[in-house]
């Protein structure tokens, strides 16, 4: 499973990448909203997310119409060649997302919250597929047993182009170890949750004792 991170602040992104591990960044309105982005500043925003990953980073439509989405789409493509249209799961945005994916732009459709939508984007050409989790999991259903009906119904069938599930709305170490079990292709990460996957508190008390063992070879 590949990891992305899930945000639009630079200096997030600057500091996932150093680790080596980093394959795309997701965002979305809100994360962009959160950072005190502005519109007039939104395209150049995406550019410099761009050049610092080296891997798909996808920006979101704000458009409610097909056309209004195809046409954002369209701008946003043209920003980066690593640039992928984040479409919603609507009507509006399938057709949004056939017309866009026959183009050659790669669409990443979001808010998928059930098998049969999961399956219609696929089918509307989505290069990637965000089933969300942890939001499922706010409202007490379960959000990873509703990914892994996602990322089995996906796997049976051939749909004549690559298909990447992303694990969306991840808020924990635990939902990463989820989604890698059930073979999800991508877990795109909030920086808190991707910190966090990197403790455990095995690891901070083996360190520790190392480093007291070593202080007796340094003094002795
Ligand atoms: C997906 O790409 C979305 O940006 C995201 O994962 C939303 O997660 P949230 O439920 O934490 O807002």
């Amino acid at each position: 499973m590949k990891f992305f991170l899930d945000t639009a602040d630079l200096d997030e992104i600057a500091e996932i990448a150093s680790w080596g591990a980093l394959a795309g960044v997701t965002t979305n309105p809100s994360l962009y909203a959160k950072i005190g982005g502005k519109l007039e500043d939104f395209q150049d925003h995406l550019k410099k997310i761009c050049e610092l990953v080296d891997g798909p980073v996808s920006g979101e439509v704000t458009g409610e119409t097909r056309d209004e989405m195809v046409a954002e789409g369209r701008e946003l493509a043209a920003l980066a060649d690593n640039m992928v249209v984040k479409i919603p799961m609507t009507v509006e945005g399938l057709a949004a997302c056939r017309t866009l994916s026959d183009e050659g732009i790669d669409v990443n459709m979001t808010l998928v919250f059930s098998v049969a939508q999961a399956l219609l984007a696929a089918r509307a050409g989505a290069r990637y597929i965000s089933p969300f989790v942890g939001r499922f999991d706010d409202i007490c259903e379960n959000g990873v047993a509703q990914l892994e009906e996602v990322v089995a119904a996906i796997g049976n069938y051939d749909f004549g182009h690559e298909v990447e599930i992303i694990a969306a709305s991840i808020r924990s170490a635990n939902h990463v170890r989820e989604a890698a079990l059930m073979g999800a292709d991508i877990a795109t990460v909030p920086y808190s949750a991707m910190k966090k996957c990197v403790m455990h508190p095995l690891t901070t008390q083996g360190l520790e004792k190392f480093a007291a063992d070593w202080a007796k070879v340094v003094n002795a």
